[in-house]
């Protein structure tokens, strides 16, 4: 067996103090709005894995494509002895590049979810002997401080997650990743690309109605985490393209007028009937646009593989 070391950044309460404020400042602005990262408890995370595997949402297929054919490459411009994974979740698109990366000396797997990254990060440490596994239980959009472990290093932030962010956001975010690393250390970075609106809205809308239950299920983390009486059934999932920013939207829409106490935060929230609340954006790319974000932030553009059918983009970026 070879080293499992798991690091926790985040005090314990730090997610209730973080739920906490989002969920007040939120519900007290105009428009309403919620942050996305709350949709991930066990059953909203359980409901993502469902998602990656719905015919209408592509973006998981076509990034496994990407990593399955290009591995080899990534592996060879980087020469990573450290890959820093961000947001790792199940770590299982990862393990291409974990066994391309001939030279990989330590994974850091980054995720707010301890039992992710125990499950995954053991199963790795056994199956690859002699790779030393780093977790850090850490919110990757908040400062990090990477464990002493040998360059060059290559940060993956995969899955197209950086589409959560806003423009300013995502600005501040590729700064922070830029000063994790040392001039000649790699970004590798998954985009979803701005395609056909139908496409786009399908993957957010599915038939089988599995997004929408994620959606919804934002509001039974906030009636458990904080004894709020959300009736998720009073609320209709909304997916819409945003075509001046290029992103889509998912909102909550009040079926009718109504009122949500929520005791522990001291608060009434009125909604009007058909008023909305956005759950989350999720911006899509085109290759310009990821290019002059990138160069902003002192990471020289290298690569860029899509899938066969340019539905998505791995990027892989250099410090200057
Ligand atoms: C995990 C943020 C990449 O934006 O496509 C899936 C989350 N939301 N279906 C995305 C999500 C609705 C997903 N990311």
């Amino acid at each position: 067996m070879s080293p499992f070391h798991l690091t926790r950044t985040l005090p314990e309460d730090t997610t209730d103090a973080a739920l906490r404020a989002d969920v007040r400042e939120g519900l007290t602005g105009s428009p309403k709005t919620l942050p996305p990262k709350w949709f991930y408890d066990a059953r909203g995370s359980e409901l993502f894995e469902e998602i990656t595997a719905l015919p209408e949402y592509y973006p998981t297929r076509a990034e496994r494509e990407i990593l399955r054919a290009r591995a080899g490459e990534i592996a060879a411009a980087s020469g990573a002895r450290t890959l820093v994974e961000l947001g790792s979740g199940s770590s299982e698109k990862t393990r291409h590049l974990i066994d391309a990366l001939t030279g990989l000396h330590t994974y850091v797997p980054v995720d707010v979810s301890e039992s992710a990254l125990t499950l995954a990060g053991r199963a790795l440490a056994a199956e690859r002997p002699g790779l030393d596994v780093h977790a850090l239980i850490a919110d990757f959009t908040a400062r990090l401080t990477l464990p002493d472990t040998p360059g060059p290093r290559l940060v993956a932030f995969l899955g197209g997650t950086i589409g959560n962010l806003l423009p300013a956001e995502r600005a501040a975010f590729l700064a922070s990743v830029r000063a994790l690393l040392d001039p000649g250390d790699a970004l590798l970075l998954g985009t979803d690309l701005v395609k056909d609106e139908r496409v786009l809205v399908r993957a957010y809308d599915d038939a089988a109605g599995v997004t929408a239950a994620f959606n919804k299920n934002v509001l039974t983390v906030i009636n458990r985490e904080l004894g709020a009486d959300f009736d998720p059934g009073a609320f209709d999932h909304v997916a819409l393209w945003d075509a001046g920013h290029e992103w889509i939207e998912m909102r909550l829409r009040s079926r009718t007028a109504q009122t949500v106490k929520i005791p522990s935060l001291g608060l009434v929230v009125d909604f009007a009937a058909g008023e909305e609340l956005r759950t989350e954006v999720s911006a899509k790319f085109r290759q310009d646009g990821v290019r002059e974000e990138l160069s902003a932030a002192g990471l020289e553009p290298a690569r860029w593989w899509t899938d066969g059918e340019a539905r998505f983009a791995l990027s892989l970026s250099v410090a200057r």
